[in-house]
């Protein structure tokens, strides 16, 4: 048994308000098309895929796909059934095929499950929505009231046995069709309806992109961490603090810069994604991070929180010393960290306190910091 996927993406996307042709403009972080790839990839039944684009457009596609592959690129023609058609011949042979609109990114594998369950029993099937509001004829104005019971909005991916669509695209002579089941039906052969999905509604106008990117959007949910560090003085040192070069008669010992600020943000970080700490990532005696400025520990945990699709919502740090002031610098403090963190300073909190001349820090052998970060994660990152 082998199944095939075909995308059909050789419209021009003129409705869409789009610069580009809509399939290979940016939704939710990655090209339109390449939502429909990463979800037939994705699917255990699915076998080769195959893309169908407008003449010319190979470049772009390929550029939208980055690192993913399309099994054929074939080039479509005026209308989608035209498109359809040049994919269904360049593929040449398979069992099943499911034929997708690359205008349609939210493919969720159950209803490929679904397509294909009903396929056991039928020639075709297509995912299909109840209507549920009242229908009527655009006449200028309001025109008459259409019956709305009985009918229902169909989407794709639209699924057949290979030789039922074949045989129905090569006897078509109906003009624009506007989906293959029509032409399948029109050929004689039995299509089912599976339940839809809301999110396979296509892109077609300018706010339908907005309304797919948050129907899209993963859920996320909140974490924190907290980190804490602490440096003892040492003469002839330059004090680093927070990111930034501060005057002072002596500055913190330790094998890199010693940013002991920052280092308790970078802790923070790691916590709120329960990657380990500081020392397992940048262990002390490696010999690279002798004199390493801490930024690059910050902005490497930072890159770890976004590589799992995270955002950091929030920095609060306290910087708990006697000397030297840390008022006077606290802004540049946050203008640099939310620099480093590319966030606004309105998300970065920088505090100070002494701890009354009691213990270490009270008598001033060292600074310590403590750092709380909030981040979001995706639902799916949250075991
Ligand atoms: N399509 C195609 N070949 C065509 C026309 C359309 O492959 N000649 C594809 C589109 O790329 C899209 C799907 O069919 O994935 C649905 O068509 P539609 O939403 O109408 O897209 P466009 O034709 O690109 O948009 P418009 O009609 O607004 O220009
Ligand atoms: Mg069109």
């Amino acid at each position: 048994m082998t199944t095939a996927a075909l995308i059909v993406a050789a419209g021009k996307g003129e409705r869409s308000g789009s610069a580009v042709p809509k399939q290979f403009a940016p939704l939710g972080g990655k090209p339109l098309i390449a939502h429909s790839v990463d979800a037939f990839r994705g699917h255990p039944a699915i076998g080769r895929i195959a893309i169908v684009v407008g003449a010319g457009q190979q470049r772009q596609l390929e550029a939208a796909l980055g690192e993913r592959r399309a099994d054929i690129v074939a080039v479509g023609g005026a209308q989608r059934h035209d498109s359809v058609r040049a994919g269904l011949e360049a593929l040449g042979l398979a069992d099943d095929v499911l034929i997708h609109d690359a205008a349609r990114p939210g493919l969720r594998a159950a209803v490929i499950d679904r397509l294909l369950a009903a396929l056991a029993t039928h020639d075709g099937a297509v995912p299909a929505l109840p209507v549920v509001d009242t229908l009527a004829r655009d006449a200028g104005g309001l025109g008459d009231t259409v019956e709305r019971a009985g009918l229902v909005r169909v989407q794709t991916p639209q699924a057949f046995r290979f030789d039922a669509i074949m045989t129905s695209h090569r006897g078509w002579n109906g003009g624009i069709a506007t989906d293959d089941a029509q032409m399948a039906r029109a050929a004689g052969f039995a299509v089912a309806t599976v339940a839809g999905d809301p999110a396979l509604d296509k892109i077609t106008h300018p706010d339908d992109w907005a309304r797919m990117e948050r129907l899209l959007a993963p859920t996320m949910t909140v974490r924190t961490g907290s980190g804490f560090d602490v440096h003892r003085f040492e003469a002839g040192r330059p004090l680093w603090l927070g990111g930034i070069a501060i005057p002072h008669d002596k500055g913190l010992a330790g094998h890199s810069d010693a940013d002991v600020a920052l280092h308790a943000i970078t802790d923070a970080l790691l916590g709120a994604v329960a990657q380990g700490d500081i020392g397992d990532h940048f262990p002390p005696s490696d010999p690279q991070w002798k004199g390493a400025a801490s930024d690059r520990f910050l902005a490497y945990a930072a890159e770890l929180v976004r590589g799992r699709g995270g955002r950091i919502d929030h920095i609060d740090l306290t910087i708990i010393c006697e000397a030297p002031r840390v008022g006077p610098h606290r802004e540049a403090m946050r203008a640099r960290i939310a620099d480093l963190l590319q966030l606004r300073s309105a998300q970065v909190s920088v505090k100070a306190t002494t701890t009354e001349r009691l213990g270490f820090t009270g008598r001033g052998e060292g600074i310590a910091a403590q750092a709380i970060a909030t981040v979001r994660l995706p639902e799916e990152e949250n075991p």
